[in-house]
């Protein structure tokens, strides 16, 4: 296992958790697992290119799982002193439940010990669930990228840039 891929759970949050609740490296034999999850999540779900291609650049990707079930996953994207997040998902079964709060704090105490300064993330425009989570959680917009995602057949979506300091 690569070992920059590897996330501390905060103890704190660990404490709360009424679930045994652990981070597992997301890896090729997860794949499957993980698409049934993207399809349910999203509209546009990543491929199982987009994982396998994430898992070739040894992106950090970590699952958050209790006992045999994926409560959520993340993928990230290391630059010199950031951390771009690529994407969070928690299981529809599980949502509302504080997983992606819970993943954002992971994120947060390993980018600070990876040495970044910033962490930084794309999201529709339409995804208001995600843009409170993220409001939230402390993230400000920063920009829009017009036209970034697919939406329907010869339609785009803008996506909004946020950021938030570490
Ligand atoms: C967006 C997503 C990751 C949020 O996960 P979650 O586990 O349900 O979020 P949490 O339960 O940790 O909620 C975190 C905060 O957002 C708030 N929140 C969660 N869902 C909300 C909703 N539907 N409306 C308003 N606020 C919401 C919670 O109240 C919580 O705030 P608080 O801690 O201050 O009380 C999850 O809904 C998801 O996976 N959606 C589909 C995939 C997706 O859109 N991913 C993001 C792509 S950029």
């Amino acid at each position: 296992m690569n070992p920059a891929a590897t996330f501390a759970l905060p103890a704190q949050a660990a404490a709360a958790a009424p679930l045994e609740v652990a981070w597992r490296p997301l890896q090729e034999g997860d794949i499957a697992k993980v698409l049934d999850i993207e399809k349910q999540a999203y509209s546009h779900p990543w491929t199982k290119g987009n994982f396998a291609d994430a898992l070739r650049s040894a992106y950090p990707a970590q699952m958050l799982c209790a006992g045999p079930n994926v409560l959520g996953y993340l993928v990230a994207m290391k630059g010199v002193d950031e951390v771009h997040l690529l994407n969070l998902t928690v299981a529809p079964d599980f949502q509302r439940q504080g997983w992606a709060r819970l993943m954002m704090e992971g994120l947060v105490l390993w980018s600070r010990g990876q040495g970044a300064r910033q962490l930084w993330l794309e999201v529709r425009a339409s995804n208001s669930r995600a843009l409170e989570v993220y409001r939230r959680f402390g993230f400000v917009q920063m920009g829009v990228r017009k036209q970034y995602y697919p939406l329907a057949p010869n339609r785009r979506e803008d996506a909004v840039v946020m950021s938030l300091k570490l």
